[in-house]
């Protein structure tokens, strides 16, 4: 069945921001000129999904309001003939349906996703976490789905990390079964690394059956004393008849989630458009120069 929906959770606190987040969403924060949640959502539209859904909680309106139009912008933007400009805040408008609803208690990861239950419906979903970007040629939901459709079954993106660093990440053990796919047996989330059963850790993209709501609605606290995804998702693996996957994808992760990431994806988008190349260089090489200097 196509996937047509995507849930993207997005009432976390941003607490590794802070002071920064205090009244701004992490997820609104730029890369380059577009927000984090811009980057997310063209993935999206670029891969035909037709509707995204927003777990959200108080005080984050202002992912809402920028998939809305803006009817005073748009007037004065026009009226000084910046139809250029224009043109790009319109076409936020018609990106990709938008809906939210809310997580009303900061339970965990697997809370949040089973509060898209109503509006996911009875059909296979992707979920996007919005700490992670992917640079790559096809959008990372997209060989997302691919794999999932291929293969027949949940996918779930993963990214070998070293090996003391299983305890920040749900981490995947399985079979391959071809290179950079493995059917999954089992997942657990953050291990410390005497007891991780892999450095295979899951990098914020799934391929999920309905059926994963039933699971999460019965699923107790774990880790952190949050409902987890991953022990959700540990479940549906051990059930007969729902294959699981892990799939490795093209293209070069970035983590959005914390200051320094965030530093690093700037850069890296940077230097992918040709409009901010050759100073973001100049920028670098000067910088480097000046430490060697010191
Ligand atoms: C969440 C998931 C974890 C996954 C990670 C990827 O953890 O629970 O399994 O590996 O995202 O970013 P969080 O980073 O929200 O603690």
């Amino acid at each position: 069945m196509k996937i047509r929906k995507v849930v993207l959770p997005v009432a976390g606190l941003g607490t590794r921001f802070l002071p920064a987040s205090k009244c701004i969403p992490k997820e609104m924060f730029p890369i380059v000129d577009k927000p984090v949640i811009q980057w997310l959502m063209e993935e999206c539209a670029a891969c035909g999904i037709e509707e995204v859904i927003f777990v959200t909680a108080r005080g984050k309106y202002a992912l809402e309001d920028h998939f809305d139009s803006a009817t005073s912008l748009m007037y004065w933007l026009e009226a000084k003939d910046k139809t250029g400009l224009a043109d790009r805040m319109r076409s936020l408008e018609n990106l990709v349906r938008v809906t939210a609803v809310r997580q009303k208690h900061p339970l965990g990861l697997g809370h949040a996703i089973w509060c898209a239950k109503e509006a996911v419906g009875n059909e296979p979903f992707a979920v996007i976490l919005g700490d992670e970007l992917v640079l790559s040629k096809k959008p990372a939901i997209g060989q997302l789905i691919d794999a999932s459709e291929r293969l027949g079954g949940s996918a779930i993106a993963v990214d070998e990390v070293p090996a003391d660093q299983t305890d920040r990440y749900g981490i995947v053990d399985g079979e391959e079964i071809e290179p950079g796919i493995m059917r999954l047996s089992r997942l657990v989330e953050k291990p410390k690394p005497e007891q991780a059963p892999s450095c295979m850790a899951i990098t914020g993209r799934y391929v999920l059956p309905a059926e994963i709501f039933e699971i999460l609605e019965n699923t107790e606290k774990g880790q952190g004393g949050e409902i987890q995804l991953t022990d959700g998702l540990n479940e549906l693996a051990r059930r007969p008849n729902s294959p699981m996957f892990s799939v490795q994808l093209e293209g070069k992760r970035l983590d959005a989630g914390s200051p320094l990431g965030l530093l690093q994806t700037s850069l890296c988008y940077a230097m992918e458009d040709e409009r901010y190349r050759a100073d973001v260089l100049n920028i670098m090489e000067e910088l480097l120069e000046t430490s060697k200097a010191k």
